[in-house]
């Protein structure tokens, strides 16, 4: 589990003059303007110097950290260069990543204090956010369990603008919000399997819950196998740890159950070995973050909660671990769903398919009227588009259109892909309502499965398998869990620019 602390942020009109263990971050475009210096006049000359011998281009993803800049006659200045690449391909986005790069970088070098002169940008106050937003998101570390001598905290952030408009302070908020809930979210998604098994998710879940008034309560293994949910169980009953299933509410005040309820559905596998039908290989391993979707779940109900929109939301998270043994389900096996269809489990390994079909069928008998379910679904929608867009699935254009921009807006971008009968036949079962696996390609047959669990209700489905892991160290971010799905379903319920 992280430990980690929050910088505190203030926001200054001026450069304050040099100091030990500070920096001063400033941003350069590829283009003209380069530099949008809206404070520090000084930097000035050795910043178009810099620009003029090409010793810094200002691409994305980069950075160039000075050691001793002595000017005018000033004492030393750290000067820490941050690439914003070019105006055109600029956006909130970008300016995100490159904060949190910027933070990174800084800690590495063992500053503790990092002025931020904000460029000259439209929309400040939003960029603002984004800058706060990356900030904190930047500094997640997750190597939770390596002993460490020699770290610098980063404790100070000082953002310098001359912007004052009243809407400043309450996006810095924001941005803190969203950047905790993404973090918090990204710890328990990095969190190895042996540590989180599902009722230890489901307390985290409950201590999270507790924090920030949220109503929340765990079904167990014997009420999961009572109710029906032959899927949830079926996943669940090869392990030593019993499956659960977390149910937590944002239940805004002044509003009662005639209100409208949406209802946002997260796979919970807390590892997936495949199950009978066994996985192998050498990147079993990332299948500890299966229950990343589970984990945005909860972590957008934590930050809505500190955000208070007018909206009644449930998260749902079936929680399973998916191991072989004496005791598990095995392929051709039938289980029989909450919904009441049957499915014959061809694949042990497409479990995801099957917890969901109950997570969403509850969430349907809770009485939602709309549904977002995400999940680490499938290693082919990762074939088809990578890490950099989501997955989504859905046979309502409203809905979709909604959870889209929503999505683009909080820069966390999806791709519709299709979901209709032209792909039913590998989920057609000769024994069965449907079978959970025939073949490829898989994403697709896994949305048209559960979109007849979804039936008539609006519903979105996410395939987070690519976006919410990085495979490989980034500038704005370590190896691992991304939190991809917070920022989406808080920007949906809090909407606002
Ligand atoms: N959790 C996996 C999907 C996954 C794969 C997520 C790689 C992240 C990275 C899912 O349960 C799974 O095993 N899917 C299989 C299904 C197949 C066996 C029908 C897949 O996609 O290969
Ligand atoms: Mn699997
Ligand atoms: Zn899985």
């Amino acid at each position: 589990m992280t430990n980690q602390t929050t910088p505190s942020i203030e926001i200054k009109s001026e450069l304050a003059p040099p100091a030990e263990g500070e920096a001063v971050a400033v941003c350069i475009f590829t283009d003209e303007p380069r530099a949008g210096l809206t404070q520090g006049d000084e930097l000035q000359p050795i910043v178009d110097k810099l620009i003029r011998d090409g010793e810094f281009k200002g691409e994305a993803e980069t950075s160039l950290l000075l050691h001793a800049a002595n000017l005018n006659g000033d004492s030393a200045r750290r000067l820490l260069l941050i690439g914003l690449g070019a105006h055109a391909d600029f956006d909130a986005k970008t300016f995100s990543r490159a904060a949190a790069m910027a933070v990174r970088r800084a800690r590495a070098s063992h500053i503790k204090h990092l002025h931020f002169i904000m460029p000259a940008l439209d929309s400040a106050a939003h960029m603002t956010r984004a800058l706060v937003e990356g900030a904190l998101t930047g500094l997640y570390d997750n190597a939770f369990y390596r002993k460490r001598e020699d770290e610098t905290p980063l404790e100070q952030l000082t953002i310098i603008t001359p912007e004052r408009s009243a809407r400043l302070h309450e996006e810095i908020e924001r941005g803190r919000i969203v950047a905790e809930a993404v973090n918090w979210t990204r710890a328990l998604a990095d969190e190895p399997g042996g540590t989180l098994p599902p009722l230890e998710f489901a307390r985290r879940a409950a201590l999270m819950a507790e924090e920030f008034n949220l109503q929340v309560e765990t079904i167990d293994a014997n009420e999961i196998k009572e109710l029906g949910m032959g899927g949830l169980w079926g996943v669940g009953k090869g392990s030593d740890n019993p499956p659960a299933l977390i149910v937590i509410r944002y239940e805004p005040e002044g509003m009662s159950a005639s209100d409208e309820l949406w209802a946002f559905v997260g796979k919970g596998i807390t590892f997936d070995t495949g199950g009978i039908s066994l996985k192998h290989g050498l990147d079993m391993y990332e299948m500890k973050t299966d229950m990343a979707g589970g984990a945005a779940v909860l972590g957008a109900l934590r930050a809505i909660a500190q955000l208070k929109p007018r909206r009644r939301i449930v998260g749902i998270v079936p929680s399973a671990e998916n191991m072989p043994s004496g005791r598990a389900i095995k392929p051709g096996d039938v289980i029989k769903t909450l919904a009441g269809y049957t499915i014959e489990v061809v694949d042990t390994d497409a479990e995801g398919r099957l917890v969901l079909a109950d997570g969403i069928a509850y969430a349907k008998q809770l009485g939602a009227s709309r549904i977002v379910d995400l999940a680490t679904l499938t290693g082919s929608i990762i074939v088809a588009l990578g890490d950099h867009r989501t997955g989504l699935f859905s046979k309502d254009d409203e809905w979709t259109g909604r959870v889209m921009q929503s999505a683009e807006r909080a820069g966390e971008p999806a791709w519709r892909m299709p979901v209709s009968d032209d792909y039913k036949k590998p989920i057609e079962s000769t024994i069965a309502d449907f079978k959970n696996y025939g073949g490829r390609p898989d994403a697709t047959a896994a949305a048209l499965l559960l979109s007849k669990f979804a039936g008539e209700t609006p519903w979105v489905h996410l395939d987070i398998a690519g976006t919410s892991w990085h495979d490989q160290t980034q500038a704005h971010a370590p190896k691992g869990s991304t939190g991809a799905g917070v920022r989406t379903l808080v920007e949906l319920v809090c909407g606002g620019s």
